[in-house]
């Protein structure tokens, strides 16, 4: 089966499970209890949950419904991702209350046999509704009554009966009113959570230094300084306010060249003209300002998205090299575009050998600038040092995970490349987390990101990086 297919599959059906776990959990909590209505409309309300999903992720990511980027894509893509944010931290956060919540128990449970108290589950009382009926606690299954058809065994809950029960009856209380108090709470958790992810997806970018040493630097009159900032997807969450306090922090900064890496505009219905003269007012630098095609560049239409990039100053670079004397050493700057193949792994770059073939032979660094960061095996293979890459926004939500030291993306599920550092072969990566949003406008321990690369010699046989963790392409953390 085709493998983008199974993808979807597979989370779709995982996300109708926290979403019924979810739905399930709030009746249980905050309503009543599991009654036999609920089984009645389960196998219908799972087919309809189902099937939304099935339409929403179709509408988000199909292609072939709707133009990339058209109105009702960008509208289905937010509707749907938001509520996705909401579910998934609801059923983290109700996974957690069950926990506590069986911890409670088990609290009980040992206090009451350290007791040595009897927990012995008594009949439940029922007063039968029949004439002359006088069913007691006694009464084991069904009231023999003309007319009468309470069923003892069936119609009380097991938390009602449990209520009965005069020893079982205040842990029963205060687990149900925790339970309800609990789920009040995570609703309000997640209502939290977004409006926070709302303001850091809005926040001032940070600002990520690293030094870079290399032998193919060896003789480098002073250090050259690269900055790095990509993904503003200019059109949706990002207008003109947004690009000018970008564009105004830019220039703060020193370098000697600022590198886009792809995905400057979002679709065909961004006023993309309206980005150039914000673009326009970037600092001069000394080597010059660029940029590359993302995939989104494309969906704007190619020859809008060439003329405002031009329009707006950069140097657009399409599958094509540039060298800049550096002292006695040199630094070659090729840009590639983007494959414009699948949105999720899009690891085939049909045209790379003959893009390769044409790079520089002279000694000096290689930096290539790559929307897509699939093409890092292919670049290290053809003699790269360093890849530029961004695309993924580091999922957008990074949960902080023992053993990950730069924390664990969301994104991983679609992409062994997330956020960071990665090297394959002789070749290394860095993979910017963007400035822009898709989908959502959320980011959680995923602050928007502006990257500045110091270059500079080394005597030494390989290339380092300081300050940071490299993970070789399979994500395995190396140094
Ligand atoms: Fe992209």
């Amino acid at each position: 089966m085709d493998k983008v297919l199974t993808f979807l599959a597979v989370l779709t059906s995982l996300l109708v499970l926290c979403q019924w776990y979810v739905f399930s959990s709030l009746r249980t909590y905050l309503f009543r209890r599991y009654s036999p209505v609920t089984r009645k409309v389960a196998y219908p309300a799972l087919a309809i949950i189902a099937l939304a999903n099935f339409l929403f992720v179709k509408l988000s990511f199909g292609t072939d419904i709707f133009n990339p980027g058209s109105f009702a894509q960008q509208v289905a893509s937010v509707v749907f991702f938001t509520y996705l944010g909401c579910v998934l931290t609801l059923t983290l956060y109700f996974l957690l209350l069950g926990l506590a919540s069986s911890t409670l128990d088990l609290k009980n449970l040992l206090l009451r046999l350290i007791d040595g108290r009897k927990s012995r589950r008594e009949p439940p009382a029922v007063q039968c509704e029949a004439p002359g009926c006088l069913s007691t606690p006694d009464v084991s299954k069904t009231c023999d009554r003309p007319n009468c058809s309470v069923d003892v065994a069936t119609d009380r809950t097991n938390s009602e009966v449990e209520a009965q029960t005069p020893a079982d009856a205040a842990p029963e209380l205060s687990r149900r009113s925790f339970l309800q108090w609990g789920a009040a709470t995570g609703l309000t958790t997640a209502v939290v959570l977004a409006g926070h992810g709302i303001s850091e997806a809005y926040a001032n970018p940070v600002i990520e230094e690293f030094d870079l040493f290399n032998p193919a630097l060896d003789g480098l009159d002073r250090t050259v300084t690269i900055i790095q900032v990509t993904d503003f997807h200019f059109g949706l969450f990002c207008e003109s306010p947004e690009l000018e306090r970008l564009v105004e922090r830019l220039n703060d900064i020193d370098g000697d060249a600022v590198v886009i890496t792809g995905d400057i505009f979002h679709s065909g219905l961004s006023p993309i003209e309206k980005a150039a003269p914000v673009l326009k007012r970037l600092k001069a630098r000394r080597l010059g300002n660029f940029a590359v095609l993302g995939n989104h560049d494309f969906y704007a239409g190619l020859e809008r998205s060439i003329d405002c990039i031009e329009r707006s100053g950069l140097r657009l670079l399409r599958n094509e090299w540039l060298t800049f004397e550096a002292g006695s050493t040199r630094v070659h700057l090729g840009g590639i575009d983007d494959p414009m193949s699948n949105w999720v792994w899009g690891a085939e770059f049909p045209r790379f050998n003959e893009f390769a073939a044409r790079s520089p032979r002279t000694r000096g660094l290689r930096v290539l600038l790559s929307h897509r960061p699939a093409i890092l095996p292919f670049a290290g293979r053809a003699g790269v040092d360093l890849v530029l890459s961004g695309h993924i926004h580091g999922g957008q939500i990074i949960l902080p995970v023992p053993g990950e030291p730069t924390g664990l993306s969301i994104a991983r599920i679609a992409s062994p490349y997330t956020h960071g550092w990665y090297r394959d072969g002789a070749g290394s990566m860095y993979l910017n987390r963007g400035v822009g949003l898709t989908f959502v406008p959320w980011r959680v321990n995923c602050p928007p990101e502006i990257s500045v690369f110091h270059l500079k010699p080394s005597r030494e046989l390989s290339q380092a990086v300081t300050g940071t963790v490299i993970r070789e392409s399979g994500g395995k953390v190396v140094s």
